[in-house]
């Protein structure tokens, strides 16, 4: 069976057409090469042996979207990751963002018109609940007013999604709302490609240890937390990966409630950002030159899943524990860096 994965050659994309393979699909990557490389196919090729078709495609050009519907009309299932991801960006650039997040979406969403098998998985995330009321966060909690137009573009996306399955029931499709996707494939054949100076955590640290950035900065240590830091869900990239296969088969067994649904996907723990620190000066063996510095703006103090919906509807759950994704992390830095 053909599924498409759009952004397949990007962090969370690339792990998951591994999986994908692993399962025996047949998978069709759509990337622009924005925010990654062609020679993640080679990653993905060297770790499963079989390389997907992969087809440089912007999806932003709606003729070309179009076009490849009609030269894959045999695809049973779509997993729709291709999004800009910057929250920052997205502040500075807001249009941007609406237009490649959001146009691109519903061109995608149309085109399932044409297909036999209406099968759409889209990557969602925790941002959505902005500072949750209750910890852990359940899917019942409510959705807040984005807190940037990246948040926005994900709530918005869900919406337009539920919308097109309320009107069109031969839709199937999911939402899934990830914590804090980290770590690489433990083959140190893909993990993540961070352009320029990282934004998020783990790849600032993993650059910091391999001596590519001088210090990290610890963005806040007055938190209402147990150490002051800010609290996330962090989950291995691969677990992550797996949620998608798993939520792609209910989606193909066509056996679901509604057409419409969406989980939460972390792992139900959370971890400060000292004890990511602590996580990675354990796995290396390295001291981690960190100081702590003022808030970044924007920050929640603290999110993680409640993984009770996720386990009892999908029956998935991470196996996967932050030392290992730390680990994973710091094995693809080194050897990206040939250290
Ligand atoms: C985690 C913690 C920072 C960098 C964002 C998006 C979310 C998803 C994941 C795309 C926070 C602290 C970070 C640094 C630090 N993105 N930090 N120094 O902000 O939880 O989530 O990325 O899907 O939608 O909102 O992740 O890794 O940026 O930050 O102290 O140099 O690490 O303050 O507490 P975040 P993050």
């Amino acid at each position: 069976m053909k599924i498409l994965v759009t952004g397949g050659l990007g962090f969370i994309g690339s792990h998951t057409v591994v999986e994908l393979q692993n399962e025996g699909y047949e998978v069709v990557i759509i990337d622009n090469l924005s925010n990654s490389s062609v020679d993640v196919l080679d990653g993905i090729t060297a770790i499963t042996n079989k390389k997907p078709i992969f087809e440089k495609l912007d999806l932003k050009v709606k003729q070309d979207v179009q076009d490849f519907f009609k030269r894959h009309n045999d695809i049973v299932g779509v997993i729709h990751f291709a999004a800009s991801k910057a929250v920052g960006e997205s502040v500075a650039e807001p249009l941007m963002y609406y237009e490649n997040n959001i146009t691109t979406l519903v061109y995608m969403l149309q085109e399932l018109s044409g297909l036999g098998k209406k099968n759409f998985i889209f990557s969602s995330s925790c941002t959505v609940y902005g500072q949750a009321d209750k910890l852990p966060i359940t899917e019942n909690a409510p959705v807040k007013p984005a807190e940037s137009p990246y948040g926005n573009t994900k709530q918005v996306g869900e919406e337009i999604i539920r919308d097109t399955c309320n009107i069109n029931k031969e839709v199937n499709a999911i939402a899934l709302r990830y914590f804090n996707p980290i770590g690489a494939h433990p083959s140190a054949n893909i993990g993540e490609l961070p352009i320029g100076v990282p934004q998020n955590l783990v790849p600032y640290i993993t650059q910091t240890g391999v001596g590519l950035r001088e210090q990290l900065s610890v963005f806040g240590g007055d938190y209402p937390t147990s150490d002051g830091t800010c609290v996330r869900d962090y989950i291995h990239v691969v677990d992550l990966a797996k949620a998608h296969v798993v939520a792609l088969q209910r989606l193909l067994n066509e056996n679901n409630e509604t057409n419409f649904e969406f989980f939460n996907l972390g792992t139900g723990k959370g971890s400060t950002v000292l004890e990511a620190i602590q996580s990675f000066e354990k796995v290396s063996g390295k001291a981690l030159n960190y100081k702590i510095v003022d808030r970044r703006e924007g920050d929640v103090t603290a999110a993680y899943a409640d993984t009770a919906k996720a386990l009892n509807v999908l029956g998935w759950k991470t196996e996967l524990t932050l030392d290992d994704a730390m680990d994973s992390a710091w094995k693809w830095e080194q050897k990206i860096r040939n250290k």
